[in-house]
């Protein structure tokens, strides 16, 4: 009898997108060198996007969605990984052109593997997955740009989401006094025990003010939300201060005006997980199992299983989401 495993598989059906949990016959798999059983995936609002077709995420059907996943290798054709090795994939185009995590099999091309890092369980590994790399990212491009922690205060949109609490964890970390932008008042005492010396409500920082330049607040900004938020933030960056953009939860427009950048020499840096160097994935994971603390991470996790994604999904684009979304495919992990 031929084996199979369990997925949540995408189908278009009159123009809509469908999800359904199904049993698939392992044939089905895409090619790759490596089989991987996964223990974790995760639920980022890209996959939300995915699953629920609001965005155009997924060009081919039927598709197992799922940007992230951690697991034990099952069978490799590359010497360099082993049965049993623990490994983690971000991004690459898993879950977007290649099948993804949100099922118990995954093959995949070796280049896309990343050692387990030390110290870092599966299931916390995919606590951070792609919004904690992306919120890595974020905070290396400032560094990069010259914003330190002596220069004032760095503001965090969509503060509450998952990559903007983990960027809210790791600035805390780096030592700046960091301001959570959030719509969710309710999580104010969350975002403070993260490391926020202040949150603010996200309409000040989206309309700080009518003219093309407002006071100037932030020595840097970690974006999330991007339209109207981003274009309110550039207005209030300090003289040669810098935005890390990477979101789009508020929307994909910019409009905004040169002033920010020819008077005050403002920095827009955009900032890719899914492309991103595997250099630059090595020293992102290094610190973040090194930086993080885990019981922050834990206290911002919720764990569901496959079952409940498709019911979990939605609420990511209704703003219901706070924290991270691990998805637990092994029982055991
Ligand atoms: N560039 C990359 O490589 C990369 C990687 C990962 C994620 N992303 C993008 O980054 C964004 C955040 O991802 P995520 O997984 O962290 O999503 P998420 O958990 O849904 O967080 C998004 C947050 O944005 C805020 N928000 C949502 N809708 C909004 C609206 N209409 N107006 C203003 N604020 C709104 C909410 O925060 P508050 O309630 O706190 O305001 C929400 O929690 C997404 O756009 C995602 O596609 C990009």
């Amino acid at each position: 009898m031929s084996e199979s495993f369990r997925a949540l598989v995408l189908y278009q059906e009159d123009g809509r997108t469908v999800a359904r949990i199904e049993r698939l016959e392992n044939e089905r798999l895409p090619a790759g060198e490596v089989s991987i059983d996964v223990l974790c995936s995760t639920l980022n609002y890209k996959d939300a996007l995915a699953i629920t077709g609001a965005g155009k995420i997924v060009r081919s059907f039927p598709f197992v969605p799922g940007i992230d996943l951690a697991g034990r290798v099952r069978a490799s054709e590359d010497p360099n990984w082993k049965t049993g090795d623990l490994v983690l994939v971000t991004g690459w185009g898993l879950g977007e052109r290649h099948w993804g995590g949100l099922a118990e099999v995954a093959r995949l091309p070796t280049a896309w593997l990343q050692r387990l890092p030390e110290g870092l369980s599966p299931r916390r590994a995919m606590a951070i997955g792609t919004a904690g790399f992306t919120a890595m990212l974020c905070v290396m491009a400032l560094e990069r740009e010259g914003v330190r922690p002596e220069q004032g205060e760095v503001v965090v949109t969509g503060a509450a989401g998952g990559v903007g609490s983990i960027a809210v964890m790791l600035l805390a970390r780096a030592g700046y006094r960091v301001v959570a932008s959030s719509g969710k008042p309710e999580w104010s005492d969350v975002l403070r025990e993260l490391g926020a010396v202040e949150v603010v409500d996200r309409k000040s920082v989206a309309e700080p003010g009518p003219g093309p330049l407002a006071s100037a607040r932030w020595a840097g900004a970690i974006d999330t939300v991007g339209g109207a938020t981003l274009a309110g933030l550039l207005k209030s960056i300090r003289y040669r201060g810098t935005v890390a953009a990477c979101g789009n939860a508020g929307g994909v427009e910019l409009h905004t005006t040169v002033f920010p950048f020819i008077l005050r020499g403002v920095r827009l840096i955009g900032i890719d997980s899914v492309q991103a160097p595997v250099a630059e994935r090595e020293a992102a994971w290094a610190r973040l199992a090194r930086d993080l603390d885990l019981a922050k991470l834990d206290r911002i996790t919720t764990v569901i299983t496959l079952d409940e994604v498709p019911a979990v999904a939605p609420r990511f684009l209704e703003g219901k989401v706070a924290g991270r979304i691990v998805v637990r495919i092994d029982p055991n992990a």
